[in-house]
């Protein structure tokens, strides 16, 4: 399973990248925007940061929601740097734009994924990732891993190559049901990463093997 992180924070995404287990970052305007990153030259000068600190793919999303607005910003991400993945909206002119970035050999994310039905799509028009958001799922009381369940059982029936991201992922139960779950990568905030070393008996085994020592 692929760990990507889900910030623009340039600090969190080097600590990730230390612990020498970072696949990738995901990007979204909202993280954008939490980071005080605005007008284009900076978003973009942004992305580029980011791609020289994580060798690994970066999701870049467009704002535009028509498909010459989407391909034209689209490019002009994926011509920032080779590991850029162009992040495109499950809308109806989103499916065109992926296509149309597909035939190009341009990587795409499909984002906004809440249905079994629009990851069929997202697949068919040859997404290379798609993104359902779980945790905003179980947000309104359906169980989000249930969904990535399912996408990943219907990409297997077809060997459909676009990789199941979880994405809205909120605690480190999320990213181990979602390994459990067959999802190729969990991108989530820096602290469920970090969750996932905790273990009560880690440390008080540890402290007992320490104190042994010292004796
Ligand atoms: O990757 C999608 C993510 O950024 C959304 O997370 O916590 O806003 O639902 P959240």
């Amino acid at each position: 399973m692929k760990f990507f992180i889900d910030t623009a924070n340039l600090d969190q995404i080097r600590e990730a990248n230390a612990l020498g287990v970072l696949d990738g970052v995901t990007t979204n305007p909202s993280l954008m925007a939490k980071e005080g990153i605005k007008g284009e030259e900076k978003i973009l000068q942004h992305y580029i940061d980011i791609c020289n600190i994580v060798d690994g793919d970066v999701s870049a999303e467009v704002i535009a929601t028509d498909l010459a607005g989407m391909i034209a910003e689209g490019e002009k991400l994926a011509a920032l740097h080779k590991n850029i993945v162009v992040k495109i909206p499950m809308i109806k002119d989103g499916i065109k734009a992926l296509r149309y970035f597909s035939n190009k050999g341009i990587k795409t994310n499909c984002t906004l994924v809440f249905s079994a039905g629009q990851a069929l799509l997202a697949a068919k028009a040859g997404a290379n990732y798609v993104s359902p958001f779980i945790g905003r799922l179980d947000d309104i009381s359906y169980d989000g891993v249930d969904l990535i369940k399912q996408i990943v059982h219907i990409y297997r029936n077809y060997n459909y190559e676009t990789q199941v991201l979880a994405a809205s992922i909120r605690h480190s139960m999320h990213i181990v049901r979602c390994a459990e779950a067959g999802a190729d990568v969990a991108t989530c905030p820096l602290q469920p990463i970090l969750d996932l070393l905790k273990h009560p008996l880690t440390d008080s085994g540890l402290e007992k093997f320490l104190a042994d020592h010292r004796k």
